[in-house]
């Protein structure tokens, strides 16, 4: 199964791929995440990326796509995978349906996760990012079972520099601005699946199994 999941920053798809992963036995790609690895190891790609994202700004297009083409080819992405964060415009998208085209892969559908902007705000503010897996949490509506302890690894949770008002503020900009176009974009290839992202962790996901039950 290939996919991509669309939505505003903080809209949960990280929280969701991470049950589709387990599910449909897939690997999540997230840019985001990549990103973050690379500036934790100091590369020059993190070194790139670091003032765009702290800025809540897209990382220039060409290095996201350099990036993207070597992460397509790794043997474990050979049962699918969710793209989580990619593309994010449409020069993005463009590149993708070329790379995909000479990998001869097709997408199964598009997830687009909808969530209102008072929301994400809310959701992001309050939300916590272990160190060493990324897994997120929420201080109120997905709280750790330990302060500031991650479950899975016992990793410290941190609070990402972009989480804070006015990145978030400029991040949904820049989604409005730059990322939405591609709901249209992928709608008129007949390949997106609209899902209602406010509600319950897990009623959210029900919804998302029902649809990706059809490409199984
Ligand atoms: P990235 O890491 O991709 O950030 P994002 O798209 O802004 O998405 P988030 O990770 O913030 O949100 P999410 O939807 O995964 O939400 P989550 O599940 O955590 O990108 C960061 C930066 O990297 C970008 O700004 C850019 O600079 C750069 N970048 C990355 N990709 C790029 C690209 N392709 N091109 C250019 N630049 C790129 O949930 C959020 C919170 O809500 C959590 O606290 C969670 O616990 C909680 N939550 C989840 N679901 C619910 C629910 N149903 N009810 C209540 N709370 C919930």
């Amino acid at each position: 199964m290939r996919l991509i999941f669309l939505g505003p920053p903080g809209a949960g798809k990280g929280t969701q791929a991470e049950s589709i992963c387990k599910d449909y036995n897939i690997v999540q790609l997230s840019t985001g995440d990549i990103l973050r690895a690379n500036r934790k190891h100091g590369t020059e790609l993190g070194r790139k990326a670091q003032s765009f994202m702290d800025a809540g700004e897209l990382v220039p297009d060409q290095i996201i796509i350099d990036m993207i083409k070597e992460e397509l080819k790794k043997p474990e992405l050979v049962n699918g995978y969710i793209l989580d964060g990619f593309p994010r415009t449409v020069p993005q998208a463009e590149a993708l349906g070329n790379l995909l085209t000479d990998m001869g892969q097709k997408l199964d559908t598009v997830l687009v996760l909808e969530v209102p902007s008072e929301e994400l705000v809310q959701r992001l503010t309050a939300r916590r990012t272990c160190r060493t897996c990324g897994k997120s949490y929420h201080l109120i509506y997905n709280p750790p079972k330990k302060d500031g302890v991650c479950d899975l690894d016992g990793g410290e949770l941190y609070q990402r520099d972009d989480d804070k008002e006015e990145p978030i503020r400029n991040r949904l900009k820049v989604y409005e601005n730059q990322t939405k176009p591609l709901i249209e974009y992928y709608t008129a290839k007949n390949l997106a699946d609209n899902i209602n992202g406010l509600g319950k962790i897990d009623e959210i996901y029900s919804n998302i199994k029902q649809v990706l039950d059809r490409y199984k």
